[in-house]
């Protein structure tokens, strides 16, 4: 595996496996990896011939107050993950080798970017659409492979390189969690033991409402109130940001279950803002 830190290395390594007739995947991350990082990478390595991982705690995506300079990090171990999960570059730029001195330019994320977790975090899909953007052009991969955790993020995503015409494939992988339900995620370190005690009972109030589906359930407010009446008492440490039940390509909120649809949340928890999702099936 090369580890690869100037855009214009990864560039021309690209160029050239294409030039040659090699298909190529690119897995996005910010590091710190835990499993389900590395199941998007050993996917993304059996659908191309080679493989890119990105590794950027992208500053452009954090807003004023929130946990950039905190964001866990181990470059060494993540390097060996991402080499046994089959990468062949690891691309780990320096801040000032994406957004050069009087970099300006940025992609206006769609207006779904303002939905969910756009309204406490407004400028983070533009920064997410712009580092994408940017690696999609320097990787010219034909696919992306990007988790569901953040449902909201690869739905933006391909909205996106849809609108842009980026020739792209944007693949996904489902939620990879704990044993007792909680979604990976490289924040879960922030949380104390209590903290972590009471996590998985976010995945358990969305599974909750996700019976009361099962059962005939398709009013969304009683589903949001039956979660947010479950969590009252079994996840009083946690601060809800927002729980809502919408449209799962144009996070459009439903009022009704009567297709799919996905009811996705964010609670903090201490330090820790965490998200999660379920599609709901009528
Ligand atoms: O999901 C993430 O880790 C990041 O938002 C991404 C896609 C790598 C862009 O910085």
């Amino acid at each position: 595996m090369q580890i690869l830190a100037a855009p214009q290395e990864l560039s021309e390594q690209c160029l050239d496996w294409l030039a040659g007739g090699r298909t190529v995947a690119l897995v996005p991350t910010m590091g710190y990896y835990h499993a389900g990082h590395e199941d998007l990478m050993r996917h993304a390595r059996g659908i191309a011939e080679r493989l890119v991982v990105s590794l950027f705690v992208n500053p452009a995506q954090f807003g004023p107050g929130e946990d950039l300079d905190a964001y866990p990090r181990d470059a060494g171990r993540d390097a060996a993950v991402a080499e046994a999960c089959g990468a062949d570059v690891l691309f780990m730029p320096k801040a000032d080798a994406m957004y050069a001195p009087y970099h300006g330019t940025w992609v206006d994320a769609p207006d779904m970017a303002k939905k969910l977790c756009g309204r406490s975090r407004p400028l983070h899909f533009r920064g997410v659409c712009t580092v994408v953007l940017k690696l999609f052009l320097l990787s010219r991969a034909n696919v992306a492979v990007f988790g569901n955790k953040d449902w909201q993020q690869q739905a933006i995503i391909r909205r996106m390189a849809r609108d842009l015409n980026v020739p792209i494939r944007i693949e996904t992988r489902p939620i990879v969690r704990e044993a007792d339900g909680l979604a990976l995620s490289s924040r879960n370190v922030y949380l104390t033991p209590e903290e972590r005690a009471q996590a998985p009972e976010i995945c358990r109030g969305l599974s909750y409402a996700r019976e009361m589906v099962n059962c005939g359930e398709k009013d969304a407010t009683l589903l949001r109130k039956a979660v947010l009446g479950r969590w009252a008492e079994r996840l009083p440490l946690g601060r809800l940001d927002y729980i809502e039940i919408v449209h799962p390509e144009t996070l459009e909120p439903v009022s009704r279950v009567d297709s799919p649809a996905l009811m996705a949340c964010a609670v903090r928890l201490g330090k820790a803002r965490l998200i999660d999702n379920i599609l709901l099936f009528p």
